[in-house]
């Protein structure tokens, strides 16, 4: 059976925004990445995003200046799928996100990786099995969700399949242990997994508390930011709830769960916004009124925040 330490060389399929992360990280930990996509020009952004990234950890402190260039070079590109698979332990697929185009790599992959390795999807959306139906080894497939930028988060939810086998999640727990991360299983799979239910649910009472004009956008962000987001930081919810007491957690259940958005239709409130365009920083507008300037700002507090973050974690 292949041990973490084993995985040495691993294929990262599709270069934008995760998977040029996704290699900064795994290179920066010393392992041999093949990065694959679908055009030259996007290999060689890849690369150089990935040089941004590591230089931002050198600044922080995190990684010797030295490291910048020795991890890069442990970073090679092909537009070639076999010469990308062909001799590596693990396959991470971050492509865009189509169930086609996913399954139609999948069942490439399985018939030229070695028969050891194993292979994993950073999708946001499909369940490993919808995946594994795509190769003759479901045993060795499983989902890895990371999250956005992955290189400074270290969670990462590891998805097993009805198929995924249990060495196959010891293998990706103490592979993903031994670079860093934080990996959370998620025994069963189910839609969502855990990150996105939880933002989800959290952004539909937001969202409800806004249209029934109790507060504004800004001020329930501002509620989040500077109360349960930093208490968030620290523990999750049910750590909480036990320093609460279980007792007051009950007496709140009681009071607020008849109250809290249950509507399994698609809110007014977004769906305004999207007719009329308004799709967040993209265009400029969305919940706030956005200028280069203030993405700019806003980008940059979030990154000099989460290497902050990442720092106090070493
Ligand atoms: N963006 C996020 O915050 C986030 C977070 C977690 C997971 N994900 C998941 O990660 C995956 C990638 O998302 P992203 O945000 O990096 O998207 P992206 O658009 O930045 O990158 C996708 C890359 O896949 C490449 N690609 C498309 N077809 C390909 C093919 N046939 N072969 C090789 N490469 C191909 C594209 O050229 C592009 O470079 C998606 O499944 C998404 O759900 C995204």
């Amino acid at each position: 059976m292949t041990a973490p330490t084993d995985i040495k060389k691993v294929a990262v399929l599709g270069a934008g925004l995760m998977g040029h992360g996704i290699a900064l990280e795994l290179a920066a930990h010393h392992r041999s990445v093949h990065l694959y996509d679908v055009s030259e020009q996007l290999l060689h952004k890849a690369v150089n995003r990935a040089r941004v990234g590591l230089k931002a950890l050198n600044q922080a402190g995190l990684i010797s200046s030295d490291e910048i260039e020795t991890s890069i070079s442990r970073i090679s590109i092909s537009l070639d799928l076999s010469e990308t698979v062909e001799d590596t332990d693990l396959v991470i697929e971050a492509v865009s996100e189509n169930l086609d185009l996913k399954r139609s790599l999948f069942h490439k992959v399985d018939k030229i990786a070695p028969p050891n390795a194993v292979l994993v999807s950073n999708t946001s959306t499909f369940l490993p099995s919808a995946l594994a139906v795509a190769t003759q080894r479901p045993s060795q497939v499983a989902g890895v969700h990371y999250y956005n930028p992955p290189h400074l988060l270290p969670g990462v939810e590891i998805i097993k399949g009805p198929e995924t086998s249990n060495d196959t999640v010891e293998l990706l727990t103490g592979f993903y242990r031994s670079i860093g991360k934080s990996p959370a299983l998620i025994h069963k799979e189910i839609q969502g997994f855990i990150g996105n239910r939880l933002q989800v649910a959290l952004l539909r009472e937001a969202m409800s508390i806004v249209r029934d004009g109790h507060a504004t956008a800004p001020e329930i962000d501002q509620v989040v930011r500077s109360r349960m987001g930093k208490l968030l930081s620290v523990a999750g919810p049910f750590e909480l709830a036990d320093n609460q007491g279980l007792d007051s957690v009950l007496a709140l259940a009681e009071s607020e769960f008849p109250l809290l958005a249950k509507d399994r239709s698609l809110p007014g409130i977004l769906m305004d916004k999207i007719h009329a365009g308004d799709l967040g920083v993209k265009t400029g507008r969305g919940f706030y009124d956005w200028t280069v300037e203030s993405i700019e700002a806003w980008r940059k507090n979030m990154a000099d925040s989460l290497i902050d973050m990442a720092t106090h974690d070493r």
